[in-house]
């Protein structure tokens, strides 16, 4: 949205000639007074403060110290009259204004110098937000190190486990051949039930060491780059989260589409963390439909993937903050990392993700791909 700019002066006549002189060029509310001006500083994005001095200093209320406390990326310009420039001079430079402007004012310089306030408030604002980018993406690289380290230290005992686990089985097998021969079915019923949990804890093992490589390949600036098919790693990913979803209905729809270069593991660990968030969403909707559906498709050398639910949605004042590290509404279990680390896979891929969300509306996640060109 736009930013206003908000003018405060108790003098009718001169809210009049500015309304006739900024209509149609920039977005404004005015006020008469210290009161009203605060309300609108709170309810509305405010890019320009333009006050007059006498209308914004009352009893108690100074509003341009306030806006300098409450709102300081809000720009504010002092109108004076020329006998009081010496006081607007100090009003600079003690900060409580950027810059002040003589009243009556020329309607020229006073377009320029809102243009410009406008201007330097919309720099800010933009440097505020890479401010939170540039904070957001650190964390996770932070996280994603230590994450790596710790991967790297499971690796060894990981290693022992894997090589035990193959010496018992080799032992069992042996242990087998002789029960066999003696043709025990009791002692051969028991070894079923030791070979069974054996491979159990072979499956987990490999699970285990599937993630500890992809932690560290998350981590790596440059992770080996393959041609994949994100329809395959949907269904590939989807026949494991069936056991998750329960009794939940998931509708996939599918086209072929062109491969995308990246990571498999990765762009799965999307599509991961996408649909748990969709199964943990739609847990207690009721009904035979299908409560979240997984679509992928292809259109102008991009491939698509959405995530869709018909779940609770989400809070407007939380989807600004969806994919910061940490954040989560789950009072149980969530790190609030999941959306994070999708986002920086799905920006290494060179890709962008969006949501769309209502409250009791479902929400829906996008995840945008450049279509690889195989040479
Ligand atoms: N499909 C969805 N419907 C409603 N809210 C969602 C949905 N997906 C994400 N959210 C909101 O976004 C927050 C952050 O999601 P994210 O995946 O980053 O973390 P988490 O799910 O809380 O924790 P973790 O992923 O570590 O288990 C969630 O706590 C939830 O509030
Ligand atoms: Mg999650």
């Amino acid at each position: 949205m736009e930013p206003l700019v908000l003018y405060v002066d108790n003098d009718i006549a001169s809210l009049v000639v500015f309304e006739s002189s900024v209509e149609g060029w920039l977005p404004f509310r005015t006020a008469t007074n210290g009161a009203e001006a605060l309300e609108i500083l709170s309810s509305h994005e405010i890019g320009v403060l333009l006050a007059d001095r006498q209308a914004c200093t009352g009893p108690g209320l100074d509003l341009l110290e306030l806006a300098r406390k409450e709102h300081p990326d809000t720009i504010r310009v002092m109108l004076a009259p020329p006998s009081e420039v010496d006081r607007a001079v100090e009003f600079v430079d003690r900060g409580t204004v950027h810059h002040f402007l003589c009243k009556p004012w020329d309607a020229l310089e006073l377009r320029l110098s809102l243009d410009s306030a406008m201007e330097r408030y919309k720099t800010t604002r933009r440097l505020r937000e890479l401010e939170s980018r540039l904070l957001s993406t650190e964390r996770v690289y932070a996280l994603g190190k230590v994450a790596a380290e710790i991967a790297h230290e499971i690796r060894n005992p990981l290693g022992a486990l894997v090589s035990n686990l193959q010496i018992a089985e080799s032992r069992l097998n042996e242990v087998r051949r002789e029960l066999e021969a003696q043709s025990d079915p009791r002692l051969l019923a028991k070894l079923h039930d030791l070979e069974r949990i054996l491979a159990d804890c072979a499956e987990a093992t490999d699970s285990i060491l599937e993630i500890t490589r992809s932690v560290e390949s998350t981590t790596r600036s440059s992770c080996e780059a393959v041609w994949v098919d994100l329809e395959e790693v949907v269904r590939t990913s989807l026949r494991s989260l069936q056991k998750n979803a329960g009794h939940q209905l998931i509708e996939v729809i599918t086209t072929k589409v062109p491969p995308v270069r990246g990571s498999r593991t990765q762009l799965a660990q999307v599509v991961t963390n996408l649909v748990v968030n969709a199964i943990e969403a739609t847990r207690a909707v009721e009904g035979d439909d299908p409560r979240l559906s997984v679509r992928v498709w292809h259109e102008g050398g991009r491939v698509f993937l959405e995530v869709k639910d018909r779940g609770p949605g989400i809070e407007p004042e939380h989807l600004d903050r969806l994919f910061e590290p940490f954040f989560t509404t789950k009072t149980e279990g969530g790190t609030g990392l999941g959306l994070a680390i999708t986002r920086r896979i799905v920006e290494k891929h060179g890709g962008k993700i969006s949501v769309e969300s209502q409250p009791q509306m479902g929400a829906s996640f996008v995840v945008e791909l450049p279509a690889a060109v195989e040479s």
